[in-house]
């Protein structure tokens, strides 16, 4: 017997797939990018909204701070363009964080995880510079060479040092372009690390000791680092560092309605980039999980009747999203296509059970004392149930 998993008559080694530009995109032969950049995503807004700004720009940007605050809060240019909403929040917060980026100060984002920090990030950097690629990721072991330059050493070994031989940073390269650095989870990294960012932001240089020779940031650098608030005590900012940052603090979405707002639309991208059918998931699933997130959030129910326990996850509106993306792929191929408590009950308790051995018990409760009696929601209760009786559920509950 043949397991059915034979290759099919092109193997994707027969032929190495092109190296993808932009315009490689629109090859209807192959399998487009799981994940485009923003500027690929939202080329079209972006040229539109290029197009339509008679604004003043500051130096090295593409766009004017008004039309960059248009592309993330979304709006209609006069042509009739219709520029998507990209973040869904207070319009001031953001027009605070351009405002930022058009001084020389750097702009740190700051809130608790999956409140949009790094969705705002990549988009400000695509919307100004028009390039979200230049990025520091954050962990303990990023090394000072991430943030400053490090070396080909064969070069090294072979001319001694020279321009050459030196490999910039993300950051080197926005200094020379006059474009935004992202640095991701900047409090992730050590200490000393992100000192070597202090420098570049006071004085706009780079020291290269070795050439002795600096590179001078060119107008139009600047930095917008993501930091989450979960986080903080892992590496604390030095007081000096935060100075030259100004930071904004991205709030969970402020009513429920917004929230709901924000998990249909983003499952409706994620859904067309999965080849999910082009159908929105049905509104009232989206508001049961948005509910349950927000309600064991809070630790109290939506009409602040009933406390409930709180369990150990951070229950984010990303989880929120990915909750429902995989309820509907789930309905896609092995329900009906439509949007059921089956489909989502699995997703549910992968996002709240998160510490075997108190969270079964904080979840057994909320069912029992919150969805069993809410009505409408059996179908939801007992589709939970039957998940715990299949022995999904961690064991510690009982
Ligand atoms: N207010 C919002 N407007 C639009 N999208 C949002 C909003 N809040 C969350 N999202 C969505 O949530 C998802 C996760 O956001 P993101 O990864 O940027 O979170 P984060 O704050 O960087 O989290 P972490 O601290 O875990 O890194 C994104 O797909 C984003 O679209
Ligand atoms: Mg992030």
């Amino acid at each position: 017997m043949t397991p059915p998993v034979t290759a099919p008559t092109q193997t994707a080694d027969a032929q190495p797939a092109p190296s993808r530009t932009v315009d490689a995109a629109a090859d209807a032969e192959a399998p487009p990018l799981l994940r485009p950049h923003a500027e690929q995503a939202y080329a079209g807004e972006l040229a539109a909204l290029a197009a339509a700004d008679t604004r003043v720009r500051p130096p090295s940007w593409r766009l004017s701070p008004w039309a960059v605050v248009t592309y993330l809060l979304g709006g209609v240019l006069e042509d009739g363009t219709v520029i998507s909403a990209k973040y869904i929040g207070s319009r001031r917060l953001v027009e605070v964080a351009v405002a930022t980026l058009a001084t020389d100060r750097a702009l740190l984002l700051l809130g608790s995880p999956g409140t949009a920090k790094t969705w705002l990030s990549e988009h400000l950097a695509a919307a100004i510079s028009g390039d979200s690629t230049l990025v520091v990721q954050g962990t303990a072991g990023t090394s000072e060479d991430a943030v400053r330059y490090g070396w080909n050493y064969a070069r090294l070994i072979a001319e001694g040092p020279s321009h050459d031989a030196l490999v910039p940073s993300p950051v080197m390269r926005a200094m020379t372009r006059g474009s935004v650095a992202r640095v991701e989870e900047l409090t992730r990294m050590g200490a000393e690390v992100q000192d070597a960012l202090i420098t570049v932001l006071s004085e706009k240089t780079l020291p290269i000791p070795e050439l002795s020779s600096e590179i001078q940031a060119v107008a139009g650098f600047t930095v917008i680092a993501t930091a989450n608030d979960r986080d903080r005590g892992v590496n604390e900012m030095s007081s000096a560092l935060r100075r030259r940052f100004n930071t904004v603090i991205l709030p969970l979405p402020a009513t429920e309605d917004a929230e709901v707002e924000i998990v249909t639309r983003r499952v409706a991208e994620i859904g067309r980039a999965l080849a999910l059918p082009d159908e929105p998931p049905a509104l009232d699933e989206v508001r049961r999980v948005v509910r349950i997130f927000r309600e064991l959030r809070a630790g109290v129910t939506a009409d602040g009747r009933t406390t409930v326990r709180t369990p150990t996850a951070t229950l984010s509106t990303a989880e929120a999203i990915s909750v429902i993306t995989g309820g509907m792929t789930l309905a896609t191929h092995f329900g009906d296509g439509q949007l059921r408590a089956e489909d989502i009950a699995a997703g549910l308790l992968g996002a709240v059970i998160k510490d075997p051995s108190t969270d079964p018990v904080a979840w057994q409760e909320y069912l029992e004392g919150v969805v069993r009696a809410r009505p409408g929601w059996r179908d939801l209760y007992r589709a939970c149930q039957d998940l715990a009786d299949d022995g999904a559920v961690a064991a510690g509950g009982a």
